[in-house]
């Protein structure tokens, strides 16, 4: 069977039973969960949670139970035997805990160590999703916003790819819109000869821009050639073309810049892109009598809230909302996503819970949300400062990517030649260190909070090597690794010949904990939660740390063959992690 996880291996047994134990109930879904937070495993690894309900529907009903406990041991005794169950109780209400056996857990993790860490993908109910993440706009500033939504973007693709999902990673720049007229004018003017205009000649888009805007915020004579180039640029007159094409290109050369460095890759299909669709998408949308006129302009009304999504604007413009429901069209028509994921700051949920409203009434989506074709906002809390106000650097208004990811590989360098072992390695590793831990720093910074939740940049705090930090975990991964490097034995060799053994409870817990990687990665991706995948990797660090190498000799001892392959495979689920988040794992501290 092609069951990774645990949980639904456990569930699909529970489902034979529940069958069994009401013959005549249609639909029980079975209800399992893990239990090693809440009751800390004290009854049981996993805990299958049906009695209740079920017994409030056939309550009434000739069916001999006498109350939740008594369908709770029913649903107990109907399990089919497995052999990844060492034994089941029956505790309070109903709730039917279960034990896992420790010989299972260890056939398991050898197997993954023989087949690789892949064969522990979790199966999602998708073929294809698009994640619109990043999409900074152009000329406009690529602010910490950005960076959250390309931090957390590119780690949702990682979940789904790695989860067998085909993701189209999309970069819905916002190379389209009004502030073009006044860019291109300001280049006219600035740039008499075209082919002079380049990178070094602009120098810092963001200072253009800011430039333009002064220019057409003060010259009513300027603001009106502005207003007439957005005309001549829609209408496709080569000049203005030319001029825009270059802007955007200087500017996407900025943002790649940011993106080689954090090493995410993505596909820039920008706003202007879905431009040609808006026509048609709008007369679909107008033949189903959803747009109304509205104070000059064509708006959708949707349930629930009280202003109309504008479509088309008083002055016969599109705007943000026309292009993204054109986008929508697209992805569901042409490239016939099943899914897709939008990323930005929540300051937009209202934007997207109004235009997938209208794609709802358009029938584009079902209007129940666990079907698919399935549109999710994926919302972000902001980045504070020191200050709790919004993230600024000292003496800019806003935080320049680039100089936020060279100081923390500035200071990740320091602390590494800090450390002893380091002194003697060539200036190449050093380098490559610094930037795995300063950028893994700032990712995991953010990653692990709840996304929705606003947090604070602080590099002190995401560079401390305690804690909840990119910088413990890396060299918690990196110890682990020298542990199997002092063995001196060929882990290849191991993993053919030796076998694991779960005898110690140290080494079931951190075995137990290895083997829910699987439905951990599932729930990230269910729920669009990275955070999950941090907590998780944060907790195998430290039952690694603290149930099993402080309490279980590993070099020298009886056990040391057992030992080292569950030391190899806590490195490997732990770099599966840290692939997933988007860090670079380090092998030496
Ligand atoms: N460019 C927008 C911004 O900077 C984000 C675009 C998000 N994607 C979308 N399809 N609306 O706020």
């Amino acid at each position: 069977d092609n069951v990774s996880s645990v949980k639904r291996r456990l569930a699909q047994l529970f489902e034979t039973s529940l069958r069994e134990t009401v013959p005549g109930e249609p639909d029980v879904v079975p209800i399992v969960d893990s239990c090693s937070d809440k009751s800390g495993g004290k009854f049981g690894d996993y805990q299958c949670n049906n009695a209740m309900t079920l017994w409030s529907k056939i309550k009434g009903k000739q069916t001999g139970y006498k109350g939740p406990p008594a369908v709770g041991k029913a649903i107990m005794t109907n399990l089919p035997p497995s052999e990844m169950i060492e034994s089941c109780s029956v505790a309070g209400p109903g709730f039917v805990n279960v034990v896992l056996s420790k010989n299972w857990i260890a056939q398991i993790l050898l197997r993954m160590l023989i087949d690789g860490i892949d064969t522990w993908a979790p199966l999602l109910p998708v073929k294809t999703a698009v994640v619109d993440f990043s999409s900074p706009n152009i000329a406009k500033e690529m602010h910490v916003g950005h960076l959250r939504s390309t931090i957390i973007g590119d780690t949702l693709a990682r979940m789904l790819e790695f989860s067998h999902v085909k993701v189209l990673r999309r970069n819905h720049v916002g190379d389209w819109g009004t502030q073009f007229g006044m860019l291109i004018e300001f280049l006219f003017e600035k740039f008499p000869n075209p082919e002079e205009v380049n990178e070094a000649a602009i120098g810092d888009l963001q200072a253009f821009y800011k430039a333009s805007k002064l220019r057409f915020d003060s010259d009513p004579e300027f603001k009106q050639r502005a207003q007439q180039a957005v005309v001549r640029l829609q209408g496709g007159e080569e000049r203005y073309r030319k001029a825009w094409k270059k802007i955007c290109e200087i500017s996407r050369t900025e943002f790649h810049r940011v993106y080689e460095r954090l090493g995410v890759t993505l596909e820039e299909k920008g706003e202007s892109f879905y431009n040609p669709y808006i026509p048609g998408v709008l007369d679909e949308l107008d033949n189903k009598g959803l747009i109304k006129d509205s104070e000059g302009a064509r708006v959708i009304f949707v349930d629930g809230v009280n202003i109309p999504l504008i479509v088309v604007k008083s002055d016969g413009g599109y705007n943000y909302a026309s292009t993204d429901l054109a986008a929508l069209w697209y992805r569901l028509n042409e490239e016939k996503a099943e899914w897709i994921i939008y990323v930005t700051d929540v300051g937009q949920q209202q934007h997207f819970d109004m235009f997938f409203k209208a794609a709802k009434r358009a029938g584009w989506l079902p209007a129940d949300d666990s079907l698919y074709p399935k549109a999710t906002h994926v919302g972000f809390g902001l980045v504070l400062g020191e200050d709790g106000k919004r993230f600024r650097t000292r003496n800019t208004e806003v935080v320049r990517l680039v100089d936020l990811l060279d100081e923390a590989k500035t200071r990740s360098k320091t602390a590494v030649l800090e450390r002893d072992a380091a002194k003697d390695w060539p200036e190449e590793e050093v380098e490559k260190t610094a930037e795995a831990v300063g950028y893994g720093a700032v990712k995991y910074a953010d990653l692990k909070n709840n996304r929705l939740s606003n947090y604070t940049f602080n590099f002190d705090q995401m560079l401390n090597d305690k804690g909840n930090t990119a910088v413990y975990l890396l060299y918690a991964h990196a110890r682990i690794c020298s542990i199997i490097r002092k063995s001196g034995k060929d882990i290849e060799e191991l993993k053919k010949n030796g076998k694991i053994v779960l005898d110690h409870e140290g080494e079931r817990a951190l075995g137990l904990h290895l083997v829910q990687f699987s439905e951990v990665v599932e729930e990230a991706c269910t729920n669009l939660l990275p955070s999950t995948l941090c907590d998780y990797l944060y907790n195998l660090s430290d039952i690694f740390t603290k149930k099993f190498y402080s309490n279980c000799q590993v070099i020298g001892s009886p056990e040391e063959t057992s030992r080292l392959l569950l030391c190899e495979a806590t490195a490997i689920v732990m770099r599966k992690c840290f692939y997933l988040l988007g860090i670079e794992p380090v092998y030496k501290i």
